[in-house]
């Protein structure tokens, strides 16, 4: 709250609206039932591979992030939200909590491979912009105690299902990162050749030339781009096994129809990747062109005190999948969260009987909308409208009194005479009938006088 001055005479003490957090953001109804359509999609989908829901804890100790993730990530050395007075910090990813806990509950005692997935928020301090947020929600996958090639192809294939399942399309790049111990060798021959063009280097290359030297073969940085060009690549240095590991997952996806293209240049910016890479990339959301993007971590699990598992995963980003399928929607239409029926009762006279009438049909499924102002006939169609209903029974005082109402189709159909005899029960028969389509078309002979609105 903020006082004016007392000097200047005004009394009045204005209330400064309080806004959200800058990069998260509220989910507002008119999208939740997109959200809902999403998770909904990705639930059946993975249903389909033997995927198994698990929700962890938003907060963790720091220190999982840094031995998984890696302390010179961008991630971790820039973007956790972390309470370092206390050791914890919100989590940036899921993958590293799925893996903690499968650790910390023994999960790999009851069964050798395990297929988890997890839905909820993550935490970066990035700066935001269209299809990035503070704030922003994964649907992450993981499949964990397996190492076969076609797991990884298992696994990709479930993320391009998803896509299709909502109509998306996505393009999907592959690549092999090897394991430990062919990527040092080539790290250090990468490091040689960086280090004899430092110079054309960007300030971020040059600084992590060391620590991280991957992370110059995907610096969006122009000089850094064309100069790694020439650079030595992995895949021309994966040791046999990782070569014919890559050649598989290949092989695999290509026996399964799944379209894909190598990209020699991907890295990903978490450390804990091995081998499979892969990222689904759109050019409609501008620079954030990751929808998802995952990979085999081997040896992590072990490295955070588990067994020694192999594991591999991937996480879309939700908001990115909103904003694709809310771009295609404007084209393609929606399946609108409207209202089965709106029950108009102009006057007061009529409400009791009506709501009765929309109280029963919602106890067997139905989604009833109704005004209660007592408003006239213009009005409550207007309501109606609004409410995506797609029936208005208008049935007011002099409606029950003659015992018929009239039923009218808001998609423009016309409409027709509907008997208010019986009981509730007959009533919502002939009404579900009605929804299901079960009946005729509008009754062009209805007698009942033409609706105004
Ligand atoms: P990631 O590439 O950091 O991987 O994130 C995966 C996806 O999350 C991205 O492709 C993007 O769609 C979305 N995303 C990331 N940051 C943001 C942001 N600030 N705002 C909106 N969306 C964002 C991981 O997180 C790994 N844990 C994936 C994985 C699972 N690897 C193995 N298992």
């Amino acid at each position: 709250m903020w006082a004016v001055p007392e000097s200047t005479g005004m009394r009045k003490e204005i209330f400064l609206k309080i806004q959200s957090v800058n990069g998260f953001k509220d989910i507002l109804p008119d999208s939740t039932a997109r959200w809902r359509r999403v998770e909904e999609a990705a639930r059946r989908v993975f249903a389909r591979f033997g995927m198994r829901e698990i929700r962890t804890p938003v907060l963790e100790k720091t220190e999982l992030f840094v031995r998984s993730i890696g302390e010179a990530t961008d991630v971790v050395e820039k973007e956790m939200y972390t309470f370092a007075d206390k050791g914890i910090s919100m989590r940036p990813e899921a993958t590293a909590s799925i893996l903690r806990a499968f650790i910390e509950h023994g999960l790999h005692v009851r069964q050798p491979v395990h297929r988890l997935y997890t839905i909820g928020p993550m935490f970066r301090h990035e700066r935001p912009q269209k299809g990035r947020l503070r704030q922003f929600h994964q649907l992450d996958a993981e499949i964990i105690g397996a190492n076969e090639p076609y797991v990884d192809a298992e696994l990709i294939a479930m993320g391009r299902m998803f896509l299709d399942e909502l109509g998306l399309a996505a393009s999907l790049e592959i690549n092999s990162l090897g394991c430990h111990s062919c990527r040092p060798p080539y790290k250090a021959a990468l490091v040689r050749f960086l280090e004899e063009r430092a110079d054309g280097l960007c300030g971020d290359c040059r600084r992590r030339l060391h620590a991280n030297p991957l992370r110059a073969l995907d610096c969006k940085n122009p000089g850094c781009r064309a100069l790694v060009l020439e650079a030595p690549s992995l895949l021309d240095n994966l040791c046999p096994e990782c070569g014919r590991h890559f050649q598989e997952v290949g092989e695999a996806l290509d026996a399964m129809g799944i379209a894909f293209c190598v990209n020699r240049f991907m890295v990903r910016g978490l450390d804990y990747y091995t081998r499979t890479t892969f990222e689904f990339l759109t050019g409609d959301l501008g620079a954030q062109a990751a929808v998802g993007a995952g990979g085999r971590y081997d040896g992590l699990i072990e490295e955070l005190g588990g067994p020694p598992l192999a594991g591999i995963g991937f996480a879309m980003g939700l908001e990115r999948v909103l904003l694709l399928l809310e771009q295609k929607e404007k084209e393609t239409g929606s399946p609108e969260e409207g209202m089965d029926l709106f029950l108009a009762a102009p006057g007061q006279e009529a409400l009791v009987s009506c709501l009765t009438l929309a109280h029963f049909l919602r106890a067997k499924g139905m989604r009833v909308a109704m005004d209660y102002s007592g408003r006239g006939l213009k009005g409550q169609l207007k309501q109606a409208a609004r409410s995506g209903a797609r029936y208005t029974l208008i049935a007011g005082e002099e409606e029950w009194a003659r015992g018929e109402a009239v039923l009218r189709d808001m998609s423009g159909g016309g409409q027709r005479p509907f008997s208010l005899a019986g009981g509730l029960e007959e009533r919502y028969r002939r009404l579900a009938g009605l929804l299901q389509g079960a009946e005729d078309g509008p009754d062009e002979n209805c007698t009942a006088p033409p609706c105004q609105g």
